[in-house]
């Protein structure tokens, strides 16, 4: 494995599984020190556990990363604890419902924007000085082809992840004066444990079988586009959207 990220601190939220474990994963394969952010202890604590028993120089942090005087304290401490400023920060942490238009309700609705949209005000404010002090700093938001594409009882999804396209535009503008630069990853279904929880059986052959590519992706295959965009093999691009969906979107099967 090269070592793109050479003991750079990066901060990945939603670490516990999934997709932000294998973005963890590869990231401290790359060399990278990688504070893993996570709202379940058990979950987080054992994960990093694990990463740690394979080698990896990580370590767990439990927070909701939907409240603002929480993420600001955890990034100060992370600051502390690896004895250097955050040089990647990956939002990948959201919590997910879908739910035909009229039942949507406020408690849902507010948590799905609290965790998936919100939540990048407060670590994008949180970790600005940092960034900017590393040198290196670039952000990546994990976003969806719901912020291009609508499928049936996705209202509220696609809404948040449109919130985070529109985000990551308007941050690349407002950080890229600072130097940090700013990008998004959509992919399209990735069968996590989350993923496989709303959609099995009949959906899932469909969405193989209308992705080009015959097949879904690997969490891994996220993480290796996440770790471009947060290294030194990027430094030019910024306020992207990557569509990682195997040409799905773009394919009329
Ligand atoms: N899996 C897919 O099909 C798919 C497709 C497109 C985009 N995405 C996006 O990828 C990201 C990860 O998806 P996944 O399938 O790996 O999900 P997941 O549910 O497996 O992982 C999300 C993690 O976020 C954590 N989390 C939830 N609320 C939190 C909070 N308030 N504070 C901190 N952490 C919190 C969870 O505990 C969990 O460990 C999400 O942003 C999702 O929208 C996923």
């Amino acid at each position: 494995m090269s070592q793109r990220l050479k003991d750079r601190v990066a901060v990945v939220t939603g670490a516990a599984r999934g997709i932000g474990r294998a973005i963890a994963e590869r990231f401290a394969s790359e060399g990278a020190r990688v504070a893993c952010l996570d709202v379940s202890a058990g979950r987080i604590e054992q994960a990093v556990a694990e990463m740690q028993a394979a080698g990896h120089n990580v370590r767990g942090y439990v927070v909701d990363v939907s409240n603002r005087a929480a993420v600001r304290a955890v990034f100060e401490r992370i600051e502390v604890d690896f004895g250097a400023p955050i040089a990647a920060l990956v939002n990948n942490a959201a919590w997910i419902r879908y739910q035909a238009p009229q039942d949507i309700d406020e408690e849902t609705l507010d948590r799905m924007l609290g965790v998936g949209l919100k939540a990048l005000v407060w670590t994008l404010q949180a970790a600005l000085p940092q960034l900017e002090r590393s040198g290196h700093g670039a952000v990546v938001n994990i976003c969806s082809t719901a912020a291009v594409r609508a499928t049936a009882d996705s209202m509220a999804y696609c809404a948040v992840k449109g919130g985070v396209a529109a985000l990551t535009r308007a941050a690349a503008v407002d950080f890229g004066r600072r130097g940090i630069r700013v990008n998004a990853i959509a992919p399209a279904f990735v069968p996590t444990a989350a993923a496989l929880a709303n959609f099995n059986g009949a959906a899932v052959t469909r969405r193989t079988e209308s992705t080009p590519l015959g097949r879904l992706a690997q969490p891994e295959e996220i993480a290796a586009v996440a770790t471009f965009l947060v290294s030194d093999d990027s430094t030019f691009i910024n306020g992207e959207l990557i569509i990682a969906d195997g040409g799905r979107a773009n394919a009329a099967l």
